[in-house]
């Protein structure tokens, strides 16, 4: 009979006990009589040690020539041992080999990181890479277990669209429906706020697209944001739903991911120390914070990449940054009553200089008002008549936001560049594989 095959991450309930594991070969080292091999299943990574009089010469053999990435299933006794990564290693009684590999192009040697992007379908085999999309994982499901959770309706948008909603600087054309160009969607918001009309609140959860002029390691050309929406709702109401989404996806990856950022290496003090109420600083401030530490920043002018990580290097954890210029936001914020040259509007940035997290705010919710803007955002008001049909038929205060998920997953796990934070980014110079 053969023995049960288990996991790797779930190797510590079979203490004991002999079991198959199905996975690939990682690395091999011998020591005469002795060979270790670190085999991987996509679950984790486990020592296996193979003795000569164990499993027989042949076998012995056999795994010596072993490449990188060969395919194999062992059986074995688990063992526990305090010295080992993960607290368990095999002791092999038999090796199937499914597949041998050889000269597997990612070696254990440092590679630069074009070349590895450039064979990303493989390196996602990495521990590190593999840590990082598991936490990925985490993170899209505690976001969706807070909304549920709150009673969110999961209502999707469009991803072919007629018109921006960010801007036009930043369009993907798409030439396929009748006498008109299509784009890809940069936002589900506008067609969020109608479906908060409908449900109450909402969010949508998919890819948006930017044609990003720009290299910096915060941007990509494809990446997934979500974004909720609440009708009857103020800048206040947005704020606080975004601080309790962060502090709990921070929550959850902590309590539930430990192992994976034991093996990036992250300092995990910094996100426990992620607790709501975040603090809030008025643009006029963080414009004062910046000039006061010498940094060319001009007034009235939107936060660049360096200015995020300075503001943000100012507090412990995220900080809000509230009522940026009217003239430099989307068409759709509306002005503060307070003071018209000011939008509610709100950029979360998370701490140690990660930069904006997510966008949001309460949207401009007067008709003539979002005409007006409309117009000199010089925006085509055919394309907006739905959206503006919102405003003729029970408009209503609302509000949401958007948390780009690459950012986040590049802030939890300690990442300098978003791209190692879905499995195949997308960006000005990189569309392979
Ligand atoms: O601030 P943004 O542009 O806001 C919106 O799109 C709003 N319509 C969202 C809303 O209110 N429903 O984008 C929101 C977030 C950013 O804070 C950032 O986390 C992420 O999306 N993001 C990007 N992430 C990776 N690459 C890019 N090029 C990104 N652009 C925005
Ligand atoms: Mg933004």
């Amino acid at each position: 009979m053969s023995a049960p095959h288990i996991t790797i991450g779930r190797i510590g309930e079979h203490a004991g006990e002999t079991i198959t594991l199905k996975g690939w070969l990682h690395n091999r080292r011998s020591s005469g009589k002795i060979h270790f091999l670190v085999v991987r299943d996509g679950t984790g990574f486990v020592q296996v040690v193979m003795g000569k009089n164990d499993v027989g010469e042949e076998v012995f053999q056999r795994a010596d020539h072993l490449g990188q990435e060969s395919a194999v299933i062992i059986t074995g006794v688990v063992r526990a041992d305090a010295r080992a990564k993960g607290g368990y290693e095999v002791v092999a009684s038999g090796l199937e080999v499914v597949s041998a590999a050889h000269d597997y192009p990612i070696t254990p040697k440092e590679h630069g990181v074009d070349y590895l992007l450039d064979r990303r379908h493989l390196w996602i085999r990495a521990e590190r890479q593999t840590a990082i999309l598991r936490v990925r994982h985490e993170v899209i499901n505690a976001v969706r277990d807070f909304f549920n959770g709150q009673g969110f309706i999961l209502a999707d948008t469009p991803i072919f669209t007629p018109a921006a909603c960010e801007g036009t600087t930043t369009l993907f054309p798409v030439q396929y429906f009748e006498d008109t160009t299509a784009y890809l969607t940069q936002s589900g918001q506008l067609y969020n706020e109608a479906n908060a009309m409908a449900l109450g609140r909402v969010y949508c959860f998919g890819p948006t697209f930017r044609a990003e002029k720009s290299k910096t390691r915060r941007h990509l050309t494809e990446f997934w944001m979500v974004e909720p929406e609440m009708a009857y709702a103020d800048l206040n109401d947005v704020i606080t739903l975004a601080e309790g989404l962060v502090t709990s996806v921070v929550a959850r990856v902590l309590d539930r991911r430990a192992a994976e950022l034991k093996v990036l290496e992250r300092d995990t003090s910094k996100l426990e120390a992620v607790k709501a109420p975040f603090a809030r600083l008025h643009y006029d401030e963080a414009a004062k914070i910046l000039l006061d530490k010498g940094l060319p920043f001009q007034i009235g002018g939107d936060l660049g990449g360096t200015d995020e990580t300075v503001l943000s290097e100012q507090f412990d954890g995220p900080v809000c940054v509230t009522h940026y210029p009217a003239a430099i936001k989307a068409f759709y914020m509306k002005p503060d009553p307070q003071e018209p040259d000011k939008a509610l509007c709100v950029d979360v940035l998370a701490p140690e200089g990660y930069g904006e997290i997510i966008g949001g705010g309460q949207r401009l919710d007067d008709l003539d008002l979002l005409l007006q803007r409309i117009k000199e955002h010089d925006l085509p008001q055919e394309a907006f008549e739905w959206y503006l049909d919102l405003r003729r038929y029970g408009t209503v205060p609302h509000g949401g936001f958007g948390m780009g998920i690459e950012r986040v997953v590049a802030w939890i796990c300690g990442l300098e560049h978003v791209r190692e934070t879905i499995p195949y980014p997308r960006m000005l110079y990189r569309l392979y594989p």
